[in-house]
C-alpha cells in the first residue's frame, strides 16, 4: 500500500482519486517502479496524482500529464512534461508519442465522456508498449446521461470491454471467435468497480503447452516466454533444499541467464 500511504500522507497537490483504486494499483504499477518507465496520465486535474506517481515510481520515471485545460500547463515540474490537447484528437496523440516515445502505462483519468474514452483507447492502446498497462478509471461514467452513456450504451467502453473479452479468448472458442490484435496483444483484462485494466503481453494459452499433473521432473528444458520474458519451467520436485526455499518463481535453481517457474 505504498501509493496509499503517499495519498494519506500528501501535503502537495491535490490528489483526485476514489481510495479503491489504490488496490488496484498496488496489482498493477510496482513492475515500474525504479526503473525507466513513460507513465502518462490522461486528465491532470490537480497535478496531486502526477506528483504522488512520481515519487512512487522514482527518479528514472518520465510522466506526461495530458489535459485540455491550458492553465494545467503550470504543473510541470522536474520529471513531469504537461502537454495540451483534446484526448480524443488522433493527432495531437501522435504528436506525443512522436515527442516521448510509446508509453509503458496509461492512466485515462480525462474527460470521461463516453467517446472521448473509446477514442483514446482505440488509437493509444495498440500503440503503447508491448508489455504496458492501460487503465481507463471511473468507468461508471459510461452509464450516465451528462457523459453521453447508458445501460448497455453502444460504443462505451463498458461495452467495448465486454466484447473484448470475447477477442481475449479467441484462440481458446474453437473458431467462435476470430483471434485479432487484440487477442495476440494482450495478457489479461482485470475489472474493478469503476476501473477497468488492460495488461499488455503475450497471452499464455498460445505460447504454453498444458502440462499434466503427472509430469515427470526431467521437464525442466522447456521455456515459456511470459511478458517477453523466458522461463525455465521446471517441477516443484525438482527443488533441492539447498537450492531453493519454496515455491514460486525464483532464480534460485535457474542457468543464470533465465528464471524458473515452478509447478
Ligand atoms: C478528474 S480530473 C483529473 C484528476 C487527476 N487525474 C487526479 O487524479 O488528481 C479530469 C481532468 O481531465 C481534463 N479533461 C477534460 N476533458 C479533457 C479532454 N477532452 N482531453 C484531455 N483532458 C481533458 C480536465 O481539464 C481535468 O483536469
Amino acid at each position: 500500500m505504498e501509493l496509499w500511504r503517499h495519498y494519506l500522507t500528501n501535503e502537495g497537490r491535490t490528489i483526485h482519486k476514489w481510495h479503491h483504486y489504490f488496490s488496484a494499483y498496488d496489482v498493477h504499477f510496482p513492475r515500474f517502479q525504479s526503473r525507466p518507465c513513460l507513465f502518462w496520465e490522461i486528465g491532470v486535474g490537480q497535478g496531486g496524482s502526477l506528483q504522488m506517481l512520481k515519487t512512487y515510481l522514482g527518479p528514472h520515471a518520465h510522466l506526461v500529464g495530458i489535459d485540455i485545460a491550458p492553465q494545467k500547463r503550470a504543473i510541470e515540474e522536474e520529471q513531469v512534461a504537461i502537454r495540451i490537447g483534446d484526448q480524443s484528437d488522433e493527432q495531437f496523440l501522435a504528436g506525443l508519442i512522436d515527442e516521448f516515445g510509446v508509453p509503458d502505462v496509461i492512466v485515462d483519468d480525462g474527460s470521461h465522456q463516453v467517446d472521448d474514452v473509446c477514442n483514446s483507447f482505440r488509437y493509444l492502446y495498440p500503440r503503447m508498449s508491448k508489455t504496458g498497462v492501460y487503465f481507463i478509471e471511473d468507468v461508471y461514467t459510461a452509464y450516465w446521461p451528462n457523459c453521453g452513456g447508458s445501460l448497455h450504451c453502444e460504443g462505451s467502453i463498458i461495452e467495448v470491454a465486454k466484447n473484448l473479452i470475447d477477442e481475449l479468448n479467441a484462440e481458446l472458442s474453437r473458431g467462435a471467435v476470430a483471434p485479432t490484435e487484440f487477442t495476440s496483444s494482450t495478457m489479461s483484462m482485470h475489472f474493478y468497480p469503476g476501473l477497468i485494466v488492460f495488461e499488455r503481453g503475450p497471452s499464455d494459452p498460445k505460447v504454453s503447452e498444458r502440462i499434466p499433473n503427472n509430469a515427470p521432473t526431467g521437464i525442466s528444458a522447456r521455456v515459456h516466454r511470459l511478458r517477453g520474458r523466458v522461463y525455465k519451467i521446471r517441477h516443484y520436485s525438482d527443488l533441492r533444499p539447498a537450492g531453493g526455499s519454496g515455491p514460486g518463481p525464483t532464480r534460485a535453481s535457474g542457468d543464470g541467464n533465465s528464471p524458473v517457474l515452478f509447478f
